[in-house]
């Protein structure tokens, strides 16, 4: 049971529904951004996105900072990169397109390497493309939102490390922090960027992300200035560190009440260490089959071309001959449950998404996923008569 409003059930690819605690956890009365309760919340809150990311290196540094995930591209586009610099954008839907996008607003030259639609580069074809030039970073989508593609950042980072080891590894975790494992460390990643509203459980307005020794010591020895005021890691870097070493510090005023339901919702996935967030991943993928079994049950087809390189916190599902968003979607309103059209430019209109992520996965006795798997059957034979 939730204590929660009563309000439409709702399952996109984030943001996603709340834990009550999480929820509360925002309630907080104002506090000073440089008082000590805050200060020792936020230095929580830095110390479990080690935590959650795997990672033992006291020389990398996690960052919250208000604002979106959209704001993790301007951070890496105006620090990680100089105008002029390559960039290589693994390219597996809409918001890689994005990232892209991004990239050349501060003057990056932008290659794209771009896999058919539900699908996502291989390796030997990332190999060639990073043969065959000098690329400053390469950015992978961990999960692109628009397809529901997972990619294999581990294996990636292997290529990077082994044929072109000076390009830091950029990953877009924004669809995958908190519910795709990520070893950090071990995996050899430079950034990862992220928000705190889709697996984390968070409300939206937080811009999370986790950064290499080598990534910041990029940043430090740039040629040129970093290219934003307010995305600056150099601005950010001393205030991230004084806080998580318990120590006040100001460059811009930090969303303090969006950080107190992060260090609850932090708290929930981090308080039992590595092992639970492994276990945590278990139970999204065993959600994730469960969704995706009963689509393919029903003869839906999923965007992405094989379930091994399925999201494990959303499915995207290929619409069945006939049927449309403009029927499916407000059939499922009508049951107060609000699902997510399509996304991606080329086929927007021929699939849905549903995001299974965090409390709605996590906490079976809400009843999330039983009320979705039981609807979708109904509501596919409803639209199809
Ligand atoms: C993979 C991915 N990257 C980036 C973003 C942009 O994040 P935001 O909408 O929080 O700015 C999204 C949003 O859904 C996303 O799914």
């Amino acid at each position: 049971m939730s204590s929660q409003a009563e309000h439409d059930l709702t399952l996109i690819p984030g943001p996603i529904e709340f834990d009550d605690q999480v929820l509360n956890a925002m309630s907080h009365p104002t506090v000073a951004h440089t008082a000590k309760p805050f200060v020792s919340t936020f230095s929580q809150v830095l110390k479990s996105l080690r935590t959650l990311f795997f990672s033992k290196d006291p020389k990398a540094q996690a960052f919250v900072i208000a604002g979106s995930g959209t704001l993790g591209w301007d951070i890496v586009s105006s620090n990680l990169i100089e105008a002029g610099e390559n960039a290589l954008v693994l390219n597996t839907g809409y918001f890689s397109d994005s990232f892209a996008d991004c990239l050349g607003v501060y003057g990056a030259k932008v290659d794209q390497l771009r896999a058919p639609i539900g699908d996502r580069p291989g390796l030997n074809e990332i190999e060639a493309a990073l043969k065959s030039k000098n690329y400053k970073i390469i950015t992978i989508t961990h999960v692109d939102t628009s397809t529901g593609v997972l990619s294999d950042i581990k294996a990636i980072s292997e290529v990077v490390h082994k044929v072109s080891p000076d390009t830091l590894v950029v990953v877009d975790g924004v669809c995958s922090v908190g519910v795709e494992e990520i070893r950090f460390d071990d995996w050899g990643l430079d950034f990862v960027l992220s928000a705190s509203q889709k697996a984390i459980g968070a409300p939206a307005g937080l811009s999370i992300s986790f950064a290499s020794a080598r990534a910041l010591a990029t940043v430090e020895s740039r040629k040129t200035p970093v290219a934003s005021y307010f995305a600056s890691l150099l601005r950010w870097a001393p205030i991230m560190r004084a806080y998580e070493s318990d120590k006040p510090a100001y460059f811009a005023t930090p969303a303090v009440q969006n950080v107190y339901a992060l260090h609850e919702a932090l708290r929930q996935i981090t308080s039992g260490g590595e092992s639970a967030i492994v276990e945590r991943f278990k139970v999204h993928q065993h959600a994730s089959d469960r969704v995706k079994d009963t689509v393919e049950g029903l003869g839906l087809k999923l965007v992405a071309v094989r379930r091994d390189i399925a999201a494990h916190g959303m499915s995207a599902v290929y619409l069945p001959e006939g049927v449309q968003n403009t029927d499916l979607l407000p059939w499922f309103l009508k049951h107060k449950v609000v699902l997510a059209g399509g996304i991606h430019k080329e086929i927007a209109t021929k699939y849905f998404r549903i995001g299974h992520m965090g409390v709605s996965v996590t906490n079976p006795s809400l009843g999330h996923l039983d009320k979705i798997l039981t609807l979708l059957p109904e509501a596919i034979k409803s639209a199809k008569n």
